[in-house]
């Protein structure tokens, strides 16, 4: 069955339309090595199957094969007598992506949408264009085929307050179980506390490999008077090694945990390749299928019987919405398109982690992730044959922790800052990768990297995790083709360039421990460009630096968020109904209407898993209708509508 020859050769073409990729020289010998040793992996067979003919009618239509929308076509096909269609607008993942190491080459690549926001002066400043780039998975998977595998949960109260903002059916308590439910806990020890789980469908695993500053970390964490503790257990606060959604060390992808197992099921269709255009809404504003583009341009007609849910990511999904004539009537109307439910919520609400990036300290061993000298064909053999070595690091992320700046409350273990604590940094490529994946300009990059290219050092990267900025998304045009306006508004509360410029101090204390003084550890003290008439060290500095090397951590959510009726931005309802329509869900990052605290896949995972039973239950218990209804619009929202003018710090 296996044709090793053309197999391999569509596995070289996928490398070299990766842009960069050519520059790595090793990869030929890579794949020849995975060939010989893994070559499973090869099989055709592993991966879903993209559907030759999309039928006229399904039950449901999942728009969207990411993180959410693999594991909503998991749960809902796994009843029989369904007919599920599931929608992907990119293709299949690749050998490449299963690295760990290499996904910074996936930045920009096929499997990118490539978004970019509109410049700004308040973020960003060091990026061309003064533009940010929000990488987003166009593959099936998601943007967890791209994503860098972290394991995080968030913290309880994150839940707890969706709860107390009117969302029943949220809170720590009531989530915790969805958590559990996709979960296959890899440490032995993690598996049989009651946090955690075996036997789920995704895989959740301790990295196979570290270098020594992994441990060095979280005796720094101890030395700062930290506990070390499991982050997605009883407390949050404190340091710990990161854990991944990997599978012996490669990459598991959302459409590898959930949707290569039930790829054979015969009421299941994939369509890859294949966007959505267009939901289509009856004039009784219920959900009564799409309208989608096949590649070659084929367009069809495809028919719901039961829901339409959308799971197009935070940026896609109100995009469609608004494509489909729900949104801010001023908005549609400028782009021509007819408004069937006004809903000024949509697009609205644009929350993100960001980081300050680039803060590198050189140290004396040669033990960091240096690419020239860690990947090599001795380590892609070690991967290929052992599953181990530095290719299974996931571009040096190592440990996290989670700490308390003075602006938050300390009693409270509800951390405002988490670090990710890194065996490599900015220069650790010798400019090639971080450099385009961040799209720093080459200006920024050679002034503050040139002289440390290649370099051994560690990074810390001091990240926020309740910002107060919100941004916002429009549309460009009413092409679907066309990307939309994004303006993330990053910075533009006071309270977020105060709790970074808090974070960034206590990055500095990391590596003033001694800890990780003994492996000479000093900070590259080089003044950025954009920031050098600023006193050295100041809070003045440390804002302006914020602002030049913002690094989105690539958690855009809240576009369409939850809300009970009495709020005015609601989009959807707790139980994810689209206000004022019928048949028509959405299940994926866009829902949060507070951003969790940590990085999100967890959280959209467990999002659709809830969901997922939501629909389960509504159809083979509670259904009275033929369709599910929410025909009500949230009380208010004419009379509030001033308040948009409120919404953003700009
Ligand atoms: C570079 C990067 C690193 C990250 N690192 C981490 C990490 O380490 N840990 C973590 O927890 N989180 C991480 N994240 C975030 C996390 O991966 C995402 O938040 C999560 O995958 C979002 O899931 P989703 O289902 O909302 O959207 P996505 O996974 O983005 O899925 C949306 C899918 O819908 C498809 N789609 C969109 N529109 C259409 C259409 N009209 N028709 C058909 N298909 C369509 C898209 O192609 C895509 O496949 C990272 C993200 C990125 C990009
Ligand atoms: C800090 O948190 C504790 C514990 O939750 C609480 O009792 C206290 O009131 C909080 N302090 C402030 C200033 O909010």
């Amino acid at each position: 069955m296996v044709d090793f020859a053309s197999v391999s050769l569509t596995a070289l073409k996928a490398t070299t339309g990766l842009f960069g990729l050519s520059k790595l020289t090793f990869i030929p010998l890579f794949l020849a090595a995975l060939t010989y040793y893994n070559y499973d992996l090869y099989d055709p067979e592993n991966q879903p199957i993209n559907v030759k003919s999309i039928n006229k009618e399904y039950d449901f239509i999942v728009i969207g094969g990411g993180s959410a929308g693999s594991v909503l076509a998991n749960r809902l096909s796994a009843i029989k007598e369904w007919k599920v269609l599931l929608i992907e607008a990119g293709g299949q993942e690749s050998i490449i992506t299963d690295v760990p190491i290499l996904s910074l080459y996936l930045h920009g690549s096929r499997y990118d949408w490539k978004y970019k926001t509109e410049p700004s002066n308040t973020a960003c400043q060091a990026m061309k264009g003064k533009r940010c780039c929000w990488t987003r998975g166009k593959v099936i998977g998601g943007s967890s085929v791209l994503n860098t595998m972290l394991y995080v949960r968030g913290n309880r109260r994150d839940y707890d307050n969706w709860a107390s903002m009117g969302n029943y059916g949220w809170s720590y308590a009531d989530v915790l179980p969805y958590f559990l439910k996709s979960e296959d806990q890899r440490n032995p020890y993690l598996a049989r506390n009651k946090y955690h789980k075996t036997g789920g469908y995704l895989t959740v695993e301790d990295a196979p490999w570290n270098t020594p500053l992994g441990i060095a970390f979280l005796q720094a964490g101890e030395e700062m008077g930290y506990e070390i503790r499991d982050i997605n257990g009883e407390q949050q606060t404190g340091f710990a090694l990161y854990q991944f959604t990997t599978r012996r060390g490669m990459r598991s992808s959302c459409a590898k945990a959930f949707l290569n197992p039930v790829r054979l099921r015969s009421n299941l269709h994939i369509a890859l390749n294949t966007q959505v255009t267009k939901i289509l809404i009856d004039g009784n504003k219920r959900a009564y299928g799409v309208e989608l583009v096949r590649e070659g341009g084929v367009k069809q007609v495809v028919h719901a019987r039961k829901e339409v849910i959308l799971s197009g990511g935070a940026v896609n999904s109100p995009q469609l919405l608004m494509l489909s004539g729900i949104g801010q009537k001023e908005q549609l109307a400028q782009h021509g398109i007819k408004t069937l439910v006004d809903l000024p919520g949509v697009g609205e609400n644009v929350m993100d982690h960001i980081a300050v990036g680039g803060m590198a300290f050189l140290i004396d061993y040669p033990i960091s992730l240096v690419m020239s000298r860690v990947v090599n064909v001795n380590s892609a053999i070690r991967y290929a044959v052992a599953n181990s070595g530095p290719l299974t690091s996931s571009v040096g992320l190592e440990t996290v922790a989670f700490i308390t700046t003075k602006y938050g409350n300390v009693s409270d273990d509800w951390p405002d800052i988490e670090f990710m604590l890194t065996s490599a940094s900015t220069n650790s490529d010798g400019g090639s990768n971080v450099k385009r994946a961040h799209c720093l300009t080459d200006e920024f990059y050679s002034e503050v990297f040139d002289e440390i290219n290649n370099k051994d050092v560690f990074g810390v990267f001091p990240m926020i995790l309740r910002p107060k900025s919100r941004g916002k998304l429009k549309l460009r045009s009413a092409n679907p083709f066309h990307h939309p306006l994004i303006y993330p508004n990053y910075l533009t509360h006071p309270d977020d360039v105060r709790v970074l410029r808090e974070g960034v101090k206590a990055g500095l204390a990391v590596a003033e421990t001694q800890a990780m003084r003994r492996f000479g550890a000093r900070y590259h003290r080089k003044p950025v460009p954009g920031c050098k008439h600023l006193p050295h060290f100041t809070d003045e500095y440390w804002d302006c630096y914020t602002r030049q090397y913002t690094m989105t951590i690539y958690h855009m959510s809240g576009t369409n968020k939850m809300g009970p009726q009495s709020d005015p931005w609601a989009v959807v309802d707790p139980e994810l109904r689209v206000y004022g329509t019928s048949g028509l869900r959405v299940i994926d990052a866009s829902i949060m209407p507070q951003i969790t605290s940590g990085n999100i896949n967890a959280p959209v995972i467990m999002i659709a898993e809830k969901g997922a039973d939501m629909i389960i239950n509504y159809w083979t218990q509670g259904a009275s209708g033929y369709h599910s209804n929410n025909l009500g619009y949230p009380h208010g929202y004419v009379k509030k509508r001033d308040l948009y003018s409120n919404l953003t710090y700009v």
